[in-house]
């Protein structure tokens, strides 16, 4: 039973089936997603009554909880920190980064064949996801380099492995950020009338790629971090 003292992070923690639900009212459960529903929702707009019941409807459909995304982090919650720290390694690290170079490059030619009626917006959105990009690879350099490799060598978190956790949380914190930033810039990747099939495909890729993100924050912070820390 999901309750308003739930925060949305336990929510999908607990029912994963939940992300694509949350996805469309842009609900943040991973990188700020650690406060009760009751006390993060008060400047009226969620209604909060009505989300319990949807949330509640969807948590109690058991069979479509393995699919997607949802299925992966009923697996990665099976696993010891250093298996997740290198499933992480494998999965969102390595997809994210193709995404990105996909992304870019998508992004570059739309700016240049949509300047005349759209140039004001994609520079914007060129301008952020570049800046997004540089900071997500250093991050990832980051964990796979200096943190992650840390957390193994130190099962019994020490101080400074904690405190270079907390830097990486900070780091999630801004990109999730500019994630949303992208969402409002994009208008939710709602395409121009006059897009072409490359401007669909840079939205489909934005989309997908920031859904991935969301996960892949959620399992770090919400997942390994804590149980890491507990250890
Ligand atoms: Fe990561
Ligand atoms: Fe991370």
């Amino acid at each position: 039973m999901i309750t308003e003292k739930m925060s949305l992070a336990e929510v999908v923690k607990e029912y994963p089936q939940t992300i694509p639900y949350l996805n469309d009212l842009h609900l943040d459960y991973c990188c700020g997603g650690h406060q009760p529903m009751d006390e993060s929702f008060t400047d009226g707009s969620v209604d909060l009554e009505k989300v319990l019941a949807e949330l509640n409807r969807i948590a109690s459909q058991p069979e479509k909880a393995s699919n997607g995304q949802a299925g992966t982090i009923e697996a990665f919650e099976k696993l010891s920190v250093n298996e997740m720290l290198s499933d992480l390694e494998t999965t969102h690290h390595i997809t994210e980064r193709e995404m990105m170079d996909e992304i870019d490059a998508l992004l570059n030619k739309i700016l240049v064949v949509h300047y005349p009626n759209h140039g004001e917006e994609l520079t914007q959105i060129h301008n952020l996801f570049a800046r997004l990009k540089a900071e997500l690879e250093e991050h990832f350099a980051k964990e796979e380099r200096l943190v992650f490799p840390m957390m193994r060598a130190n099962p019994h978190p020490d101080k400074e492995t904690v405190a270079q956790v907390k830097i990486l949380e900070n780091e999630h914190t801004s990109a999730g950020d500019m994630l949303k930033q992208l969402q409002i810039l994009t208008d939710d990747y709602t395409l121009p009338e006059d897009a072409c099939p490359t401007f669909a495909r840079t939205y489909f890729v934005m989309k997908a790629f920031t859904e991935d993100v969301f996960v892949h924050v959620f399992k770090e912070n919400s997942i390994v971090f804590p149980e890491y820390e507990e250890q």
